[in-house]
């Protein structure tokens, strides 16, 4: 077996055994395939597509790249949960706090910035000290003591996907069920958790387009978390228009901040309330989902779930004054609209393209972020604006910023009627 044939069958159409697909992974994960030869086989998978079984043998190969932790010595319950990725989306610097100030464990792996879609990991790095690439000892003993930890996908858990996951960002390989699936469902396996709810984003600033796509993302990895052990909930929310009114990293974090403060916006409040409900129904604490959005809330007043995102920010090395005051770029720069109406349409891939252009993402695997500039959307999908009235906020280090400015103006359409109700939850799975 060598590489230069499983690419040539993946280029062909034809299946991948389990063999290849573990030959390509452990050679790939070791530095003995080179970035080339992966990258020409990720792009044949993108183009030709994978078979469940495939997926699944995927799956468990980058699973199995490194150590996979066992937590069972900590609770027979662990919660985790992950976003397919979205614009604007710190759904989960909000609901993983909330759910460790229950007192139940939570273990997360997250990902870096993909494509337009934001990362968690990047996000908390905007924090100075925040350390995301923790020892596995230390991930383990954050989760005993102050039941929750958030790491970056490492070189012992899942480094197949943290290889490919870079890749794919720099061969516009981010949109695709197979290397989707596969890299979200290997992170959790290896990190350990039993109980699980995927946000499954669906829209113009998320990969999966439009919501048959994400219905069939949501089913196949269900499927392959059962497979594995773990009980997994879908949440199919919509990223037509971003999520929330920050993009961009410090200013989510922000957000993040103010929303465990309990001054959340409509948007975010209803995903993080789904989301957080499905999972302490999951965790065993209760079955009535609108009795849990209930003890959420509670719990964001009582100041319980800022207090945890305080001390995980303390264990972490993080700077926890810098949460009062976090740091803005050189120049902020209102956006303002033409015309009268109503706002029927915010493209969140648009916005995505203007918070990357500002530097706020990757355009290269080796590129610096940076973690102060990106977009406040003062106004979104349903809102009524005056002409001249300050729809968004740039923020931004450079000072030319007039490509920014239309890309900004070209994602939001505006039109004389009153649009429907924007749906912010499109299914359960
Ligand atoms: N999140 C991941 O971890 N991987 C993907 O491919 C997309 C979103």
């Amino acid at each position: 077996m060598n590489i230069i044939e499983i690419i040539s069958k993946k280029r062909d159409k034809k299946r991948l055994s389990k063999e290849e697909i573990e030959y390509f992974i452990k050679g790939y994960t070791k530095g003995e395939i080179t970035d080339y030869q992966a990258a020409a086989l990720v792009m044949a998978i993108y183009i030709n597509g994978m078979d469940y079984e495939e997926i699944k043998d995927l799956t468990l190969a980058m699973a199995n790249s490194g150590e996979t932790l066992d937590l069972s010595d900590i609770s027979k319950t662990i919660i985790d949960k992950h976003s397919s990725g979205g614009v604007g989306d710190k759904i989960t610097l909000i609901v993983m706090p909330i759910i460790a100030s229950f007192g139940i464990p939570v273990a997360k792996m997250s990902g870096r910035g993909l494509g337009i879609t934001g990362g968690t990991i990047d996000k908390l790095e905007s924090i100075p000290g925040y350390r995301t690439d923790i020892s596995l000892e230390e991930f383990k003993n954050n989760i005993k003591e102050i039941g929750i930890s958030l790491i970056g996908q490492t070189k012992d858990l899942a480094p197949a996907d943290k290889k490919i996951y870079a890749l794919r960002d720099t061969i516009a390989c981010t949109d695709n069920i197979p290397l989707i699936a596969s890299s979200i469902m290997s992170k959790k396996i290896a990190a350990g958790a039993n109980k699980l709810v995927l946000e499954v984003t669906c829209g113009s600033g998320a990969f999966m387009k439009n919501q048959e796509e994400a219905e069939e993302l949501s089913t196949l990895m269900k499927k392959i978390g059962e497979l594995a052990g773990i009980e997994t909930v879908c949440v199919i929310t919509n990223m037509d228009e971003p999520i929330g009114k920050a993009v961009g990293n410090s200013l989510e974090i922000e957000e993040a901040v103010q929303a465990l403060k309990g001054k959340m916006q409509e948007d975010v409040k209803q995903v993080v309330l789904t989301i957080a409900s499905y999972i302490l129904k999951l965790a065993g604490y209760g079955n009535d989902l609108e009795e849990n959005k209930r003890k959420v809330l509670e719990k964001i007043q009582s100041g319980e779930a800022y207090e945890k995102f305080t001390q995980l920010v303390e264990k972490q090395y993080g700077d926890v004054e810098y949460l009062n005051n976090i740091k803005k770029a050189k120049y902020i720069v209102p956006v303002r609209n033409e015309k009268s109406g109503y706002i029927t349409k915010l493209n969140a891939e648009q916005i995505g393209k203007a918070s990357l252009e500002l530097g706020a993402g990757r355009m290269k695997k080796e590129d610096e972020i940076d973690h102060t500039v990106g977009i406040i959307l003062e106004k979104k999908i349903g809102s009524k604006v005056d002409a001249g009235e300050t729809i968004a906020y740039i923020h931004s280090n450079k000072e030319n910023i007039d490509e920014v400015k239309q890309k900004i103006l070209s994602a939001y359409k505006i039109d004389a009627e009153k649009p429907e109700e924007y749906k912010h939850i499109l299914n359960i799975i």
